[in-house]
């Protein structure tokens, strides 16, 4: 049945309810509800539609060449660079440097022959300018434009029959097509469907730029996500200069890919050897301070995680996380009780990933248990070891994926010695003195003489 009545939206999650709440369902979010635009009328009869052609799946088609940018960080998380006539949207908090990263990804495919338009809705053309010049690429053949009106854009957009156009951002955009304000999840959806349709329609590649805003005051992006063929987070901590580029969705590649990024006085700069950035603050072996061989996408990184595990008199001892799952961690806290015998009652825990990087590797459980009793007992971890491997409920570690990578890249950076799970694969060990487990209890034992 065709609906007229009003429908609410969720600005947070894009969730629709028939009814205004002052909580979402679906999200938990609170006064995120926004009333839409009512669809199309009742009662009138389909129109007759006309038989389309189909065709088999093993017809020849050569595969799209990608437009590469030359920044690696950048095309690597793309899938191998830019695919003709794709949406991206690139998500952030403002002030990561979206615009930053942009601006140079414009200037690089547009000297790389890619034919490429930027509309700042934001920024007036003379700061985009000045921008361009401080990042030293002021004679780059970008083409720039400052509109917000939607129905301008395409027209420009359709006169100049771009590779690429670069839309920052789509909050502020806006179309009559939809009658609420910029920003609203109306306007924001109806906006990024246009464009997506433009790219469809005339094989130009489109970057969407999306502030992500925890109020959810404006539309998230998250409602354009399902629009798009590639949604980029573009992730920072403040105080930080790293800025991680994760691809979160995409249909032409693998979506663990990141890109590392440092961001300069003069830009975002690439970072190739992520590992040796988030070791360099490491200082002398100390408790609670322990090195975890990882895989982000198909490169091997190694981080440092640190624990502080101290007495308290509450009641309720602190769990705080920085960068990895909180609920995970209970669970480590949880098996390490249950399954070793060695209690956390009574004591706060702090465990942090060093420099800003998030991580969701199971992989890193076994490197939290140790930085956990490494903490506890005061007792630093051999020097130069890292350690990986998963934990499941019953204490038994279970072999991960890539082992002989992360091997590799430990051997690399003139570690010696690693702490594994048992199982899996066996893997050169390149010189390096492996201590493989099949308890945590052994780490306990062995490692910490806790237990
Ligand atoms: P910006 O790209 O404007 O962020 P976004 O588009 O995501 O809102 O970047 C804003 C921050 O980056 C700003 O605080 C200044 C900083 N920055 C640098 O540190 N170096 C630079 O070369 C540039 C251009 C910006
Ligand atoms: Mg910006």
């Amino acid at each position: 049945m065709a609906r007229s009545a009003p429908r609410y939206v969720c600005t947070a999650c894009g969730a629709t309810h028939p009814k205004w709440a002052g909580r979402c369902d679906a999200c938990g979010a609170w006064n995120t509800l926004e009333e839409e635009g009512a669809r199309a009328g009742p009662g009138k009869a389909p129109s007759a539609g006309r038989a389309i052609a189909l065709s088999t799946l093993d017809a020849e088609e050569a595969p799209a060449p990608r437009a590469a940018s030359g920044i690696a960080e950048l095309d690597r998380v793309l899938g191998g660079g830019l695919v003709p006539a794709s949406a991206v949207l690139l998500a952030g908090d403002p002030g990561i440097g979206k615009s930053t990263l942009l601006l140079q990804a414009a200037a690089r495919f547009a000297a790389g022959g890619l034919s490429t338009v930027y509309i700042s809705g934001e920024e007036a053309a003379a700061q985009v300018r000045m921008r361009a010049k401080r990042l030293g690429l002021a004679d780059a053949p970008v083409r720039l434009g400052a509109e917000t009106a939607l129905s301008d854009i395409l027209a420009t957009l359709e006169a100049e029959r771009p590779g690429l156009a670069i839309i920052d951002s789509i909050q502020t955009m806006w179309t009559d097509a939809a009658d609420s304000a910029p920003g609203s999840v109306g306007q924001v959806r109806a906006v990024a469907h246009q464009l997506t349709a433009f790219a469809k329609r005339r094989g130009t590649a489109i970057i969407l730029v999306g502030h992500v805003t925890k109020e959810g005051q404006i539309a998230g992006p998250r409602v354009v996500e399902h629009m798009v063929d590639t949604v980029l987070h573009f992730e920072g901590e403040r105080g930080h200069q790293f800025r991680i580029l994760r691809g979160v969705k995409n249909r032409f590649g693998a979506t663990d890919e990141i890109g590392v990024f440092e961001m300069t006085g003069s830009g975002l700069a690439e970072i190739g050897n992520p590992s040796e950035l988030f070791l360099s603050e490491r200082g002398q072996p100390a408790p609670g301070s322990v090195v975890f061989a990882g895989i982000e996408g198909s490169r091997p990184l190694l981080v440092e995680l640190q624990a502080l595990v101290a007495p308290t008199p509450q009641a309720q001892p602190r769990r705080t996380v920085v960068g990895w799952d909180g609920g995970r961690l209970a669970m480590i806290l949880a098996v390490l009780e249950a399954r070793c015998g060695i209690p956390f009652a009574g004591l706060d825990v702090y465990l942090n990933v060093a420099g800003g990087l998030k991580i969701s590797e199971p992989a890193a459980d076994l490197a939290v248990a140790a930085a956990l009793l490494s903490a506890r007992e005061g007792t630093p971890l051999a020097p130069e070891t890292v350690v990986f491997g998963e934990i499941s409920l019953s204490g038994a570690l279970r072999p991960v994926s890539q082992t002989e990578n992360r091997l590799k890249e430990a051997r690399k950076l003139g570690f010696t010695s690693a702490i594994l799970s048992e199982g899996g694969k066996s893997a050169p060990t390149g010189g390096l003195t492996l201590t493989r487990m099949g308890q945590l209890a052994d780490l306990a034992d062995e490692t910490f003489g806790a237990g």
